[in-house]
């Protein structure tokens, strides 16, 4: 039996990677796509989705447009991590496949609904679209199997502010209503959480690009190179490579210009191994709220692992892994998912 998912993305280059995965691996069904502003605007998202679903031949998943706006801050978005459509130097055919007529709200609730205790959750961006749809459907967390956030930075610098990541900073207020409301589940039903200081250890390198290449016998190889001109395009015969070459190039140059070197955090991807295969991670459970009044931390995840707080641990954070294991898995199930992508197309 296939798991069943629901994700939430801000796609976001590393989103488009986590699709990859997903898309080639056996044990997942992509039930839905919802998109929420993030990384880029979320017509960006929208778009980037359907491309990327008929790229890989799975336009029948439907997308759903979320969120524009976090539920009180301003917009921020990071098209200097991602590119200024989201997806690096990748530029995807116009997707022909219309949106849904739904709103991501919506297909979160009906799908939870519908399939009640079978369905993972699983969100890569801000959590806006999971907030609002607690307000149509408040019984989520009960009615979901688990949920899966890639979000949070535990006791670990930020990448968004000293102390804060991402996907928690975009809309604090959105990512407290989500931990609360999932804090009445039963130990082996708490969220999976995903920080940086476990996503910022998993590295794809221009080498697991280029073994992507050969698995999909795309030709001719598949060079990153850190002394390439910045903005180099892809020529890769096989086109699932030659998207996500281009794409993890535009993200790659952007970690090396922070000092993170030639390599691409693997934050999303990762969550989506959570998702299927939990057992790829080591957790360790903790109390965990979202600091929404300070001058300088507002945005920052604070676990309270020792009880301080008094309250019942409500997720168990990812905090170890075997960063190879899962950067191999990716690179094999994904290879050979755009060779046969590209076989089916000719
Ligand atoms: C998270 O922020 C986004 O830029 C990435 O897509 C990922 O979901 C990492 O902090
Ligand atoms: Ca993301």
């Amino acid at each position: 039996m296939k798991q069943a998912i629901i994700m939430d993305v801000d796609t976001g280059v590393d989103d488009a990677l986590a699709l990859f995965y997903l898309l080639a691996s056996p044990e997942a069904e992509i039930l839905a796509i919802t998109c929420t502003a993030g990384n880029v605007p979320a017509h960006h998202v929208a778009r980037n989705n359907l491309a990327l679903l008929e790229l890989c031949g799975a336009s029948h998943i439907e997308v759903a447009l979320g969120s524009e706006v976090p539920l009180l801050q301003p917009l921020e978005t990071s098209e200097v991590t991602h590119g200024p459509q989201g997806m690096g130097y990748a530029e995807l055919p116009e997707p022909t496949t219309p949106l849904s007529t739904r709103h991501a709200t919506e297909v979160w609730a009906d799908i939870a609904r519908s399939r009640p205790g079978e369905v993972i959750g699983l969100v890569t961006g801000p959590l806006t679209n999971l907030a609002l749809a607690l307000r149509i459907e408040p019984d989520l967390p009960l009615l979901l199997k688990r949920l899966v956030i890639m979000g949070g930075s535990f006791n670990y610098i930020g990448n968004t502010t000293p102390t804060s990541e991402w996907n928690i900073a975009v809309d604090p207020d959105a990512a407290k209503i989500v931990f609360d409301a999932f804090s009445v589940l039963p130990p082996e039903r708490r969220p999976i959480v995903c920080g940086l200081d476990i996503t910022e250890q998993i590295d794809l390198l221009p080498e697991d690009v280029t073994r992507i290449a050969e698995i999909a016998e795309s030709s001719p190889a598949e060079l990153l190179l850190p002394e390439q001109p910045r903005g180099t395009r892809s020529t890769a015969s096989n086109d699932i490579v030659r998207h996500l070459s281009d794409a993890v190039r535009f993200y790659v140059e952007n970690q090396q210009v922070n000092g993170d070197g030639y390599s691409a955090h693997m934050h999303d991807p990762f969550a989506a191994a959570l998702a299927i295969r939990p057992e790829l991670a080591e957790y360790r459970s903790a109390t965990v709220d979202v600091e929404l009044a300070g001058s300088l931390t507002r945005g920052t995840t604070v676990a309270d692992f020792r009880g301080h707080w008094g309250r019942e641990h409500n997720v168990d954070i990812a905090t170890a892994t075997h960063p190879r294991v899962f950067l191999d898995e990716f690179v094999e199930r994904v290879g050979r998912f755009a060779r046969e992508i590209q076989g089916a197309s000719v």
